[in-house]
């Protein structure tokens, strides 16, 4: 099985991702990392607690990290005056976070992963300030990371947060170049993928029918906070962005990349421009693979037989 920690802003698409790992036997969740982003620092952990407590995993810890970006001013995500998840929504918890700090976490585990050969994945599905300051603090952690999932960027998909910009690279472009200029291979799941999968509200209802308790809070996320966006794709659905991040960890045959270089544009009025490389154009190194497609169908698939595995305990 693979070992993976996620770097998370929950987030109901964030929900969605961690509830999707902790489904599935192939990967071993080593902990959760929290940063500000969709909402405050504050309302992240404890949406990430009650995450947790949702899925019986009290086991799996849980580190608040970096409230805010590096160097430009914070902006949260569409829902953030909605703050924490209700507890209507998703029921209240005893869970707490660690006393240890998200960042000390990352550099803690990824050296001892290099030290002991076996260096892990991070899924990264909120702005990536922690992990750029894991890497700036001690860049021999890059040695400990096998591969970096990131859901972030725009290629050829129109921006969403602003018309230049998807909102994990907005909120921090400076810690994006950083993460995305470290030379650690990235697989990348930006809007032009997370676009094509789309869950409709007979999709919602169908997880709100048949997965147990889990299922049935992140059905009332999803219809909470308005996923189902009919029209904007053309088509009825909404997208799961971060979800993506785990379906490919667990069936990479649902995707399509291709290998390049990435960077970051971090100032002015196109601050969070995700730029590829695929020809050579700049000095660094094709270590990314940038997703442009996935199986649709095959993503949902994947969605309802794990979150299923929650309806069976
Ligand atoms: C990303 O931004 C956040 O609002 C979502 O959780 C996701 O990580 C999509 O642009
Ligand atoms: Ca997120």
């Amino acid at each position: 099985h693979q070992r993976i920690i996620i770097d998370t802003d929950p987030g109901v698409d964030d929900a969605a991702a961690i509830l999707l790992a902790l489904a599935s036997p192939e990967l071993e969740v080593l902990g959760i990392s929290v940063v500000g982003g969709n909402v405050p620092l504050e309302a992240t952990v404890a949406n990430a607690c009650k995450i947790m407590a949702l899925s019986n995993r009290a086991d799996v810890p849980i580190y608040a990290g970096a409230p805010g970006p590096l160097i430009r001013e914070q902006v949260y995500g569409k829902y953030a005056h909605i703050g924490a998840f209700s507890d209507q929504l998703v029921p209240a918890t005893d869970i707490k976070p660690e006393a240890e700090h998200a960042v000390s976490f990352l550099i803690r585990t990824t050296r001892n992963a290099a030290e002991v050969g076996d260096p892990i994945t991070i899924c990264a599905i909120g702005p990536l300030t922690n992990i750029a300051l894991a890497l700036v603090q001690h860049p021999d952690v890059a040695r400990g990371i096998k591969q970096i999932v990131s859901m972030g960027g725009a290629f050829t998909a129109l921006g969403h947060r602003t018309p230049w910009a998807e909102f994990n690279i907005y909120a921090d472009p400076h810690a994006a170049e950083i993460v995305y200029g470290s030379g650690v291979p990235l697989v990348i799941m930006p809007l032009d993928t997370t676009f094509q999968a789309l869950l409709t509200r007979q999709h919602i209802e169908g997880i709100q029918a048949a997965a147990g308790a889990p299922g049935r809070a992140l059905a009332n996320l999803l219809l909470a906070f308005d996923r189902s966006d009919i029209g904007r794709f053309g088509r009825p659905g909404g997208p799961i962005h971060d979800a993506t991040t785990i379906a490919w960890l667990l069936k990479p045959e649902l995707f399509q990349g291709r290998k390049a270089a990435i960077g970051v544009q971090v100032t002015g009025r196109t601050a969070g421009y995700t730029y590829a490389d695929y020809y050579g154009k700049t000095d660094r190194p094709p270590t990314s693979t940038i997703m442009h497609s996935v199986d649709e169908q095959g993503f949902i698939d994947l969605l309802f037989e794990r979150l299923n595995v929650y309806s069976r305990s």
